[in-house]
């Protein structure tokens, strides 16, 4: 297992090109399972969960060429039983659901467990497809769901008990591309990434209107064929490196990014006292470090609100800003595992029901931490950043999973970071 040495004290500078979104890559990639036809796509990040979603499409009998940042997918003879073995690694193997049951009206995908920022439920995904006509059923930890008259179209409202469901929204739009007649989703998921899966069918050929709105239509039809589709870019990679040039950065600019994907953080940092700069067509951003950080709160809120995602790196950047900030995460209320790291380099946080209160130390210490999922693990880095002496971050490959090539990526900034083969 690799480790990540973070040596503090050193600014950051300089320009870094943000990588495809991974969390739009997971769903495309499983949509290529709704047609015979070759899919083309580009800049699918190098991260283990792509790499995990791949393997799953092999496993279902996709023929799959990977170079470089571009996967070519030819789904042409597949089976409905996505492997177990892979799909327990991967909460999001789950959105192979709506693209199988759709394309092989059965499908098999194993119930994924819960991980370290709480319970993953599916119930609104099941629900969702039952509304299309499946029937579900539970044996062995698999999820069944078999519709072999085919699937219909109908009015599903997918709001749970905090709200929309992202892959849930995905899971549902993809089976209905489709089924028989028109799908209206309620409370559907408003994120980018659902609206670059839904411009990735409807260049296959599906009839989607209104994704990116609480409300999307569905018509369904026939078939579906191969298209050449550009995967967003990764907004939650570049709202970290905001967050890293906030903390020790003596102007960072990220290109290859989207202003307005990028709105809920770029207004916390400058409430914060930060500066953001985007250029005229808004698709490069320069961050400086202001000269009087402020304390500030956040609530997490389904897109546009401010990320949950991004929760854990801004509480990095709190442990050392003046005053006193409150970070509340209403989407996943025990995802506060990167605070008690935090402490343990000195950071100032007590956590009670969902809600962190982060009182700011003058300087956190580098100490040895255990990363525990993917966005604690970047929380812990940025720490390291300005931590006095060098912070030794175990278990990278939770880091592995979303952010590619971070070590090169620091060190193209100026970072004094390496990554060491335990
Ligand atoms: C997506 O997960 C992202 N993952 C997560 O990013 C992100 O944190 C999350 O959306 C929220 O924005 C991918 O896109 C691959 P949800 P998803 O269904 O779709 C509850 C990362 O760091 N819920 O939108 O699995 C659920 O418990 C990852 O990149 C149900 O109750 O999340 C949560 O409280 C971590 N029943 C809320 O809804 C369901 O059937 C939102 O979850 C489904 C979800």
């Amino acid at each position: 297992m690799d480790k990540l040495i973070v040596h503090g004290g050193t600014p950051i500078h300089g320009a870094i090109t943000i990588s495809g979104s991974k969390n739009a890559s997971l769903p495309i990639l499983a949509a290529t399972l709704l047609t015979d036809e070759d899919c083309v796509i580009r800049r699918v990040p190098d991260v283990s969960d792509t790499n995990y979603m791949v393997q799953i499409l092999t496993g279902l009998g996709a023929d799959v060429e990977r170079f470089s940042g571009t996967v070519r997918v030819t789904a042409s003879d597949i089976t409905d039983t996505a492997p177990y073995d892979i799909v327990r690694r991967m909460r999001a193997s789950v959105c192979v659901m709506g693209p199988l049951l759709a394309r092989k009206r059965r499908c098999v995908v194993a119930l994924p467990g819960g991980c370290v920022i709480g319970d993953r439920p599916v119930d609104l995904h099941i629900r969702g497809l039952e509304a299309l006509g499946a029937k579900a059923e539970m044996e062995g930890g698999n999820v069944i769901l078999s519709a072999p008259d085919g699937l219909k179209g109908a009015t599903i409202d997918l709001c749970g008990t905090s709200g929309p469901t992202v892959l849930g929204t995905d899971n549902v739009m993809m089976a209905a591309t489709l089924a028989e007649g028109i799908t209206t989703i309620t409370s559907a998921a408003c994120e980018p990434e659902v609206v670059d899966l839904a411009d990735f069918l409807n260049a296959m050929g599906a009839k989607i209107t209104g994704a990116g709105t609480p409300v999307i239509t569905i018509e369904g039809v026939e078939k579906l064929k191969g298209c050449v589709h550009n995967v967003i870019p990764d907004r939650i990679e570049a709202g970290t490196f905001m967050a890293a040039a906030a903390l020790a950065g003596e102007g960072v600019t990220l290109r290859r990014i989207r202003h307005e994907h990028l709105v809920a953080i770029t207004n916390t940092l400058r409430k914060a006292g930060h500066q953001v700069h985007f250029n005229d067509v808004g698709d490069a951003c320069t961050i400086h470090r202001g000269d009087t950080p402020m304390s500030a709160e956040i609530v997490t809120e389904p897109y546009p609100g401010y990320p949950t995602d991004m929760q854990a790196q801004m509480t990095a950047l709190f442990a050392t800003t003046p005053g006193t900030s409150i970070v509340v995460d209403t989407i996943f209320p025990q995802r506060f595992m990167h605070c008690a790291e935090l402490k343990r380099m000195g950071a100032d946080i007590t956590v009670e029901n969902g809600k962190a209160m982060i009182k700011g130390v003058d300087k956190l210490s580098a100490a040895p931490v255990m990363a525990s999922d993917l966005r604690a693990s970047a929380a812990l880095v940025l720490a390291g950043l300005t931590a006095k002496g060098s912070t030794e971050i175990r278990r990278l490959y939770h880091i592995d999973r979303g952010y590619e090539h971070i070590d090169e990526k620091l060190l193209a900034l100026g970072a004094h970071v390496e990554r060491v083969r335990e």
